[in-house]
């Protein structure tokens, strides 16, 4: 697709003050989904690296669900929701997180075969720490981590070293 979609794109992420809390910059990406074209050309650059690398996809609750099973359905592969604890009927697997405004848990089920290799979508990296917590949930459950793609990096709390996946690609970034 082409890179003046993507810039188009990337103006209709909006930047909205001390939301949810005082001193958080909130990067709302509604606008974004609400344009067919802008939102095609944007999970289109989500997997564009990955392609032929991964099995499956791994989303985050909530927003990153958005992308990633856009994405999924774009590749033809299963979709892994990864969600906040006390969601799902039977978690396989479930690892404790700090957030830039709280504390939380991720969980998921095990449903693709042992050892596939998943691809990890979220909308959003602050601190890393809810991307590094879904890494290691897929490594309790004995799965290879594909690769990580994020549509929006804030690039000055540190969370690329957090996530510390050499495959980590975001697509726009402060
Ligand atoms: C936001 C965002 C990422 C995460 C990034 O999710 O969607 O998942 O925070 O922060 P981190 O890099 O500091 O971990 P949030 O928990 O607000 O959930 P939501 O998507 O349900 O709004």
């Amino acid at each position: 697709e082409s890179s003046a979609e993507l810039e188009r794109a990337e103006s209709l992420i909006l930047e909205i003050p001390d939301y949810p809390s005082a001193g958080i910059l909130f990067r709302d990406i509604t606008p974004l989904l609400a344009d067919g074209p802008a939102f095609r050309a944007t999970v289109d650059a989500l997997i564009a690296p990955f392609r032929g690398t991964f099995d499956a996809i791994a989303g985050l609750e909530a927003r990153g669900f958005l992308l990633a099973s856009a994405a999924a359905y774009a590749s033809g592969t299963g979709l892994m929701p990864i969600r906040k604890s006390g969601k799902l009927p039977r978690p396989a697997a479930g690892v404790g997180y700090s957030l830039e405004y709280g504390i939380a848990e991720v969980e998921a089920h095990a449903d693709f075969p042992r050892g596939s290799r998943v691809l990890v979508i979220d909308d959003v990296l602050a601190t890393g720490g809810t991307l590094a917590a879904a890494h290691e949930v897929l490594r309790m459950l004995d799965y290879e981590v594909a690769g990580t793609a994020v549509l929006f990096e804030i690039d000055d709390l540190g969370g690329r070293d957090a996530v510390g996946d050499p495959r980590l690609h975001t697509v726009f970034r402060s």
